[in-house]
């Protein structure tokens, strides 16, 4: 019996600290867990249940790649689907956008927006992808509410419409104010947030003498929000125009029921998604996924190459045997399993919005489509904007052989991006990342993998621009830039920095000039 519960798939989207593995481990306890796909970290001797593929991931304490955690809530399946944020920040980090159908932005209460975060809500934003906000550690000191509303309006232009309003500033956190029903929603300390804290509801009445000062302030300011019109609407946050926001403290359990029904009752459901062709897949249609991600080198004795897939029509069930869009070839999925933190355990089924990881799919690459019946293909999942460029070349001439073939491997599977020009010649391409880490990556993979150690070395951009052949003619041998062709073969203008490529756009005005955002 496939598994009909209704699904919410989302990710958080949040700047290295704001709380993301607190607020997760925090949902897992809300909810009940039922798969976990190495999407905890394990910091600070916290719970680790992290996929420990590779030596340095070990090292670091942190997860490179990783999946989704899914538990049940309200009789609805949650996919948390992981954004991999510290150094390990990479194009993983915005891929796995293009498998969720809303993001929470956690941001912390006392650094408001921060860089990684409002490059996350850019790749959210492009991609239509509606937004919840969650104002994180009220618990501490931090900028009063209405500044952060007013940041979140400028920065990102989104319209903030609170949910709930804090009663007491940041560090005298009392509860919420649900702006809904005008209730206070009275929160209770637990020794270091282990438990679910315990919430009191009560109308405004009922609330204590020793609240009612600062329980009077959020009433006002709850009146200025509704005066100023700040009140939610679905269709204009489904429209990402505006996002619905509260107060939490992930470390204290405060707020945690309240994301959890806020991702039921407003975030969207997995819905149609159009193919390349015009054509639509329903959810309902026969079985249907695509690959965001795509991981190697699992297990050092037996090399694997793991693909992350998102459903997104029907039913999966182990066993099936689905076409590859890509090549028209027959999949088997007879071993097809899902990688859960170090283990490797069996997924029977899965329902639109789940994911699943297949193994043995050496064939598979990110953005591929694999279907049962009525063939689709699903649009590309776009490459982004790199940000650090490496010259890289075999650390031994004599097997440059292997050199190539690895360098094509991490380029097909993503890894890196590959940038190449007559100049530099064949034997040292440039790899362009949007996060240093991936580099790292490289670098173990071609040594213990393709058997070829390599050298790289910085080359100074910093800032890609899309161009064409024109531009790069143009561009040759112009101060501060160098044009490279992708493997893909698009023409990317490389910068020293901003100012070098907004002075070169403003010389050269015939010159095509686009920036990367998140569709490169
Ligand atoms: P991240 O995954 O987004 O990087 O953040 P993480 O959850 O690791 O949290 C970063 C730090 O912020 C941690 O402290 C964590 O305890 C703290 N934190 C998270 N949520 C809250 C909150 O609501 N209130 C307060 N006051 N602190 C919060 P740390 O000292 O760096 O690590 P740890 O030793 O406590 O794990």
């Amino acid at each position: 019996m496939p598994d009909s519960r209704p699904r919410r798939t989302f990710a958080v989207i949040s700047h290295p600290d704001a709380g993301k593995s607190t607020l997760t481990e925090a949902l897992a306890l809300h909810a009940r867990v039922i798969t976990e796909a190495g999407a905890v970290h394990g910091k600070g001797g916290r719970r680790a249940t992290v996929s420990d593929w590779m030596d340095m991931e070990k090292a670091r304490g942190i997860s490179i790649t990783s999946a989704a955690l899914q538990f049940v809530y309200r009789d609805h399946v949650v996919n948390l689907v992981d954004t991999p944020g510290h150094s390990d920040f990479s194009e993983d980090t915005y891929r796995v956008l293009s498998a969720v159908d809303s993001a929470v932005m956690l941001v912390d209460a006392g650094k408001g927006l921060e860089p990684q975060t409002l490059k996350l809500f850019k790749v959210c934003a492009l991609r239509g992808i509606p937004v919840i906000t969650v104002i994180n550690k009220w618990d501490r000191p931090g900028l009063a509410a209405l500044e952060l509303m007013d940041l979140i309006e400028q920065k990102i232009k989104l319209r903030p419409t609170p949910l709930t309003w804090p009663v007491g500033e940041a560090g005298d956190f009392r509860g919420v104010l649900d702006r809904r029903t005008g209730e206070f929603v009275k929160y209770t300390r637990t020794a270091g947030g282990a438990t679910r804290a315990p919430e009191k509801r009560m109308p405004a009445g009922e609330v204590d003498e020793a609240d009612r000062p600062v329980w009077q302030d959020a009433v006002e300011e709850h009146e200025l929000l509704e005066a100023d019109g700040a009140d939610h609407d679905q269709e204009l946050f489904l429209a990402g125009t505006t996002t619905p926001v509260m107060f939490a403290s992930a470390l204290q359990n405060f707020g945690v029921a309240q994301l959890l029904d806020l991702l039921l009752d407003l975030a969207p459901a997995p819905h149609a998604t159009p193919g390349v062709d015009g054509s639509v897949r329903e959810v309902e249609d026969e079985f249907s996924a695509f690959v965001f991600k795509v991981q190697s080198g699992m297990n050092a004795a037996h090399r694997d190459r793991l693909a992350y897939a998102r459903v997104v029509s029907g039913t999966f069930e182990r066993g099936m045997v689905v076409t590859h869009a890509t090549t028209g070839k027959p999949f088997a999925t007879k071993y097809a399993q899902a990688v859960f933190g170090r283990e490797l355990s069996s997924i029977e089924e899965a329902s639109p919005g789940d994911i699943i990881g297949l193994v043995n799919a050496q064939a598979l690459r990110v953005g591929d489509t694999v279907y049962v019946g009525e063939p689709i293909e699903f649009p590309p999942v776009p490459s982004f904007a790199p940000e650090h460029f490496m010259a890289a070349s075999a650390a031994d001439v004599g097997r440059f052989k292997q050199f190539r073939k690895g360098i094509e491997q991490l380029d097909q599977e993503g890894v890196v991006q590959v940038l190449r020009s007559d100049l530099r010649g064949d034997q040292s391409p440039v790899l362009a990342a949007v996060g240093p880490m991936q580099f790292e990556v490289v670098q173990e993979r071609m040594t213990n993998e393709f058997n070829s150690p390599i050298r790289l070395s910085r080359v100074d951009y910093s800032v890609a621009r899309r161009t064409d052949a024109e531009g790069a003619a143009a561009l040759a041998g112009g101060r501060g830039t160098e044009v490279l062709q992708r493997s893909d073969g698009t023409y990317l203008a490389l910068f020293v920095d901003q100012w070098r490529a907004s002075a070169t756009a403003r010389d050269n005005p015939d010159v095509m000039l686009e920036e990367l955002p998140a569709g490169g």
